[in-house]
């Protein structure tokens, strides 16, 4: 038995993470995000959200933006998310983590923000004259998503590997806000599963919607079949033994979506030669379809019920809500504004 007060002190994992409604979500959103958090959901205190402050230093059609986030919230639920077990919200309906961002923004240095991989590689894509397109926003998003963390004193943060970077930009800033004014913030962990990390899109570079590479979880057939038939493949004969073949971005997909022996199966008759990319990507089309099946019957009844999803959103912002409050009191007794 436990002595007493005993769980008073026993402290609960808390695990947050966030996704943008910038787009249909993809694989790699679905297998180095959505999947990890979603196990992660009977492990702790489990919080997610979409982040839709966030998705305003990119998308500025109003409508697209609101249709994404209802996607979003269809997406993560028909994949597993469970709102009898996870908290979950749509960012704006917690504002709190606005004037948060504002009080970490003083104390990070701008050379933190500088050296964002995000940031470079987005202003870096712009054309010549068009600089101006990086607005703030995009340069500040750093110090927001720190906020999204720390609000709700997260400890465990599943994230692809891209977004290792902010993770540590966060651990930063809370450090330098803990150093500053009195211990404050939990310092978070960044949960990036090695074998995910980085899943491959159509043309074998990291499946990003900003790449045009992407498949698609949900969505009609003719288009995803399209799109996996569409990876790019070496010239090699059909008949040639692919000794490589665990470099091939359909094999490396297909261990994602088909049973380990079935991979294992078409791995090894690509190495032994004879078997031709087409039937490759017919198979990996095959295991994709099958992988969401049950996802894709879980969607077109949530699709049908949007109050019932409406509501799972607005009875997580209240719960997040009420976290976040107590958080942003705590720093704002801190550092002297209360
Ligand atoms: P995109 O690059 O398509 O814009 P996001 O940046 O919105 O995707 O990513 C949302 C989440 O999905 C993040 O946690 C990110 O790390 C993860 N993610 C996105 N693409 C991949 C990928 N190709 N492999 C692994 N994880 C990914
Ligand atoms: N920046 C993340 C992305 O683009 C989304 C995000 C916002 C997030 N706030 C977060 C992820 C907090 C984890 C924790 O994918």
């Amino acid at each position: 038995m436990n002595p007493p007060g005993a769980l008073a002190n026993f402290r609960v994992v808390r695990i947050l993470s966030g996704i943008q409604p910038s787009g249909a979500l993809h694989l790699g959103n679905y297998f180095g995000m959505m999947r990890p958090a979603i196990e992660l959901q009977d492990q702790g205190d489990a919080y997610y959200f979409i982040a839709n402050y966030h998705s305003m230093t990119s998308l500025f059609d109003a409508d697209e933006r609101r249709t994404n986030t209802l996607d979003v919230a269809l997406d993560f639920l028909a994949c597993g998310l469970d709102p009898a077990k996870s908290v979950f919200w749509k960012q704006s309906d917690v504002p709190e983590v606005t004037e948060l961002a504002w009080l970490l923004s003083t104390l990070t240095p701008m050379g933190f923000l500088n050296r964002c991989h995000s940031y470079k590689d987005k202003k870096a894509r712009l054309a010549d004259g068009d600089e101006d397109k990086v607005n703030h926003g995009l340069f500040a998003y750093p110090v927001l998503m720190a906020a999204d963390i720390l609000i709700f004193d997260s400890n465990v943060v599943p994230v692809g590997k891209d977004q290792k970077q902010h993770i540590e930009v966060t651990r930063d800033i809370a450090a330098k806000f803990n150093n500053q004014y009195g211990e404050t913030f939990v310092i978070p962990e960044p949960r990036i599963r090695e074998e995910v990390a980085v899943v491959p899109g159509t043309d074998g570079q990291k499946m990003s919607k900003s790449y045009g590479n992407t498949i698609e979880i949900f969505g009609p057939e003719k288009p995803i079949r399209k799109k996996i038939m569409s990876i790019v493949m070496d010239s090699r004969d059909i008949s040639e033994p692919k000794p490589d073949a665990e470099k091939n971005t359909a094999v490396q997909l297909l261990k994602l979506v088909a049973p380990p022996e079935v991979a294992k199966e078409v791995e090894d008759k690509l190495r032994a030669g004879g078997f031709g990319y087409g039937d490759l990507k017919k198979a990996l089309f095959e295991h994709t379809w099958n992988y969401f099946a049950d996802a894709r019957k879980k969607r077109e009844d949530l699709a049908n019920n949007l109050d019932y999803v409406n509501q799972i959103l607005k009875a997580g912002a209240e719960k997040a809500r009420v976290l976040a409050t107590k958080v942003l009191d705590r720093a704002k007794k801190a550092s002297g504004l209360d």
